[in-house]
């Protein structure tokens, strides 16, 4: 049996049950893609996801363990299951890999050929692993659920988190203007990704600063979301990614990210715009994963932590 290095956990928890062991080298199934990983990003809250552990979303399935945590991937085609056609070794792809499979912390992850998309050419492994977690759920929560269109006024809220940051530019992009919260040190980054006006969500309330507008993405949850009804105009919508809103009041949605060819080849085109510039935090080795899971409960970054593998 080939090995590889990964890191895994075995009982579920969080950073402290993660261990950088050796571990059997995956096998590209039927429709599966074997890929050399070079690059993998995590998220806040990724340990705790039912579907981290289990096979199934609501925790209800058996458990999975050991895994391999971390959904996004850059990497290099190695080795193509039956029945793969659209990809040939050597090919440079990036993807979000479905949270009940064995994910990118470790040198080799097999993964359906159809979650896969071609890696930006304009971004290295490291900040191309940083784009397809954050930046499909900020691409569907936006246009898909949120509806966004050229003139929309959108508030997003945590500007300078993994999902936010790609947000704020997606939402610019596609012509909306933009509102965002995030920490007084970190509101000249937000600035930056082209946001018009920073709310410093510690020492002010952001629905004294803003009023009707067309979508919130809500990457808080809590008090944040409760108190987001309040800045929506008739009709607009409240997407959030944490927790579902309340359904007594119109133009809730909560939504899970799902794997999508598409919507990356979209992240794709607006990097290759000059529109899209993933943000990476930190840069950390693979064997150093169960501290960057520690870190992601730490706060105060600026984009993702992305995990070098090779
Ligand atoms: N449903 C889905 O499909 C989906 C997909 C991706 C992520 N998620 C979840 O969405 C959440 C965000 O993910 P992420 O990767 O963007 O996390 P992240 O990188 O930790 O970003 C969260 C951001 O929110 C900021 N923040 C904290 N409290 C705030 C408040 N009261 N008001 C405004 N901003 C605040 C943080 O700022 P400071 O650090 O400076 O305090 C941080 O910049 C996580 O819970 C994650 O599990 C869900």
């Amino acid at each position: 049996m080939s090995t590889m290095h990964a890191v895994r956990g075995h009982r579920r928890g969080g950073p402290e049950q993660l261990t950088y062991e050796s571990a059997p080298r995956p096998v590209a199934g039927a429709g599966e893609v074997l890929v050399t990983v070079r690059s993998a990003s995590i998220t806040s809250g990724e340990l705790g996801w039912d579907a981290t552990w289990t096979d199934r979303f609501d925790g209800s399935g058996s458990p999975r363990t050991p895994v391999i945590p971390s959904k996004e991937v850059s990497g290099v085609v190695a080795r193509l299951g039956t029945g793969v056609t659209e990809w040939a070794p050597g090919d440079e792809v990036y993807g979000l890999i479905p949270f009940t499979r064995d994910g990118a912390a470790a040198e080799f992850t097999a993964v359906p050929a159809a979650v896969l998309a071609a890696k930006p050419l304009q971004l290295d492994h490291d900040r191309a692993a940083a784009l397809p977690l954050a930046g499909l759920t900020a691409w569907q929560g936006l246009v898909r659920h949120g509806g966004l269109h050229p003139g929309s006024r959108v508030l997003v809220h945590g500007g300078a988190g993994g999902v936010g940051s790609v947000a704020v530019q997606v939402a610019v992009a596609l012509g909306a203007s933009v509102t965002a919260t995030a920490a007084a040190g970190a509101a000249d980054f937000v600035r930056e990704l082209g946001a018009d006006q920073v709310v410093d969500y510690r020492a002010e309330r952001f629905e004294e600063h803003v009023k009707d507008v067309d979508l919130v993405l809500d990457t808080v949850g809590g008090d944040t979301q409760d108190r987001s009804w309040q800045v929506l105009r008739p009709g607009g919508v409240l997407v959030s990614i944490v927790a579902p809103p309340d359904p007594s009041k119109q133009g809730g949605v909560f939504f899970v990210v799902e794997p999508d060819r598409a919507g990356l080849e979209e992240l794709a085109r607006l990097v290759a715009e000059g529109k899209l510039n993933p943000r990476v935090d930190r840069v950390v080795p693979l064997a150093e994963a169960p501290g960057a899971y520690a870190a992601l409960e730490e706060g105060h970054r600026l984009g993702k932590i992305v995990l070098r593998v090779s």
